[in-house]
């Protein structure tokens, strides 16, 4: 049997996907990759540049390559960006090598993170953001949930309690014990 040695880790924007990933691969002594910052540095332009210029098809189009590519990849945590559960063949690639972790939020937690955040996301660039969050983790929330192996909400706990939480539930996972 083939052994899982990648995380990947899923959420919506502003549930502490990067900084949960970043700690949790130290910790685990794992590489470090973000599908983000993969897609920019191929493009070489910002994601949200990606979506000015090109519009969100042809970034979730950059984002299916990048998936594609960082799936084969072993021993690493992979931060994925919100919308990667949108296609079901990037699950698929990602189910193939990795333990999937989803990190959750309420909805005025995520307003607050995205709004302190320097980050720039396109798909919140709207007056009121509220409803705008509301209406996508209703769409997605299913997608999520569907892909998760573990789900660890990051409402109450800091980055370390997180990962802690994490790195506990990864001991029934194959590679991981
Ligand atoms: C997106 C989330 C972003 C980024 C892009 C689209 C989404 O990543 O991939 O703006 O569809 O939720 P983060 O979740 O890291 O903000």
């Amino acid at each position: 049997m083939k052994k899982t040695t990648n995380i990947a880790v899923i959420g919506f924007m502003g549930t502490g996907k990067s900084a949960v990933g970043r700690v949790l691969a130290e910790r685990l002594k794992k590489g470090f990759v973000e599908t983000d910052a993969l897609i920019e540095k191929k493009a070489g332009k910002t994601v949200y540049a990606i979506f000015q210029e090109e519009g969100e098809t042809s970034f979730r189009e950059r984002e299916i390559e990048a998936v594609k590519e960082v799936s084969s990849g072993k021993n690493q945590v992979i931060t994925c960006g919100g919308g990667v559960v949108l296609n079901q063949i990037n699950v698929d690639r990602l189910r193939q090598g990795s333990v999937i972790v989803l990190l959750t939020a309420v909805p005025e937690t995520i307003l607050r993170r995205t709004l302190a955040d320097e980050h720039i996301r396109p798909l919140l660039q709207v007056p009121d953001k509220m409803p705008r969050i509301r209406e996508l983790l209703k769409l997605r929330n299913p997608l999520y949930r569907r892909a998760a192996d573990i789900t660890v909400s990051t409402e109450k706990l800091d980055v370390d309690a997180v990962v802690n939480r994490i790195i506990g539930r990864l001991r029934k996972y194959e590679g991981f014990s």
